[in-house]
């Protein structure tokens, strides 16, 4: 993996962010992290398709991408070298090595074809990861970018928690901040803004009282 070009305070503060993390990271964020097997249930890839997820980290969403699509080509950037580690180990322990690629690289501005040797791919999904992502508008381009003509690009993220009690919102805002994270207020009018340069039709959907927001554009 190299690590050309990578933005180092981001790259850095990420490693620091998740180098202990990571050994708890998928038993503690499931209760947390919602409507990311919903994301990949709607991801009906095609026979022998491809799929990239931007910011992989542990490679969960990974592993249960293969198992869910069986003849699936998997393919996941993380800034993280920490993550990456981790993802790694779960893709070998799971015998999906043979059809998983994963690369270091920065999800605001990448080329998957130096990374991949693929240059598009049918399925594109960043989970949890805009929130985390210093000009993250750019991943949102970056991602349509790469879809094959009838390729999709699936994001879920924290929404606004706009039909939740303020307390609660006021709570979870301070809680991931600690972690970096900034829940995107823009985010849908970003998908639809880079969604319709792409001539991409946008399905927008609050879950759980806009806890999460769960999107995809359709080439
Ligand atoms: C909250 S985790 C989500 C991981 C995984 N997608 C999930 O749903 O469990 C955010 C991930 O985004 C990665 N990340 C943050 N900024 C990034 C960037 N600029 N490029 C690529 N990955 C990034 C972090 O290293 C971390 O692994």
């Amino acid at each position: 993996m190299s690590t050309r070009d990578l933005p180092a305070n981001h790259a850095d503060l990420m490693d620091g962010v998740y180098r202990w993390q990571r050994h708890i990271y998928d038993l503690t964020r499931k209760y947390y992290l919602l409507g990311r097997d919903r994301l990949i249930a709607g991801l009906d890839i095609p026979a022998n398709g491809s799929v990239l997820e931007l910011g992989c980290g542990t490679g969960r969403n990974l592993v249960l991408t293969a198992q869910r699509y069986p003849n699936a080509r998997l393919y996941g950037l993380d800034i993280s070298a920490e993550m990456l580690v981790t993802a790694q180990a779960a893709i070998t322990r799971e015998g999906i090595a043979g059809r998983t690629r994963l690369a270091r690289a920065d999800a605001t501005d990448f080329d998957a074809q130096a990374l991949f040797d693929v240059a598009r791919f049918d399925r594109v999904f960043v989970s949890y990861s805009l929130s985390m992502i210093p000009g993250w508008e750019k991943t949102v381009a970056a991602g349509l970018a790469v879809l094959t003509p009838g390729g999709s690009l699936h994001v879920v993220d924290f929404g606004q928690q706009e039909r939740l009690p303020g307390w609660f919102r006021s709570l979870l805002r301070t809680w991931l901040r600690k972690f970096h994270v900034t829940p995107r207020d823009s985010l849908r009018e970003v998908l639809e803004s880079e969604s319709a340069k792409a001539g991409a039709s946008l399905s927008f959907e609050r879950l759980y009282r806009g806890y999460a927001w769960l999107a995809v554009a359709r080439r």
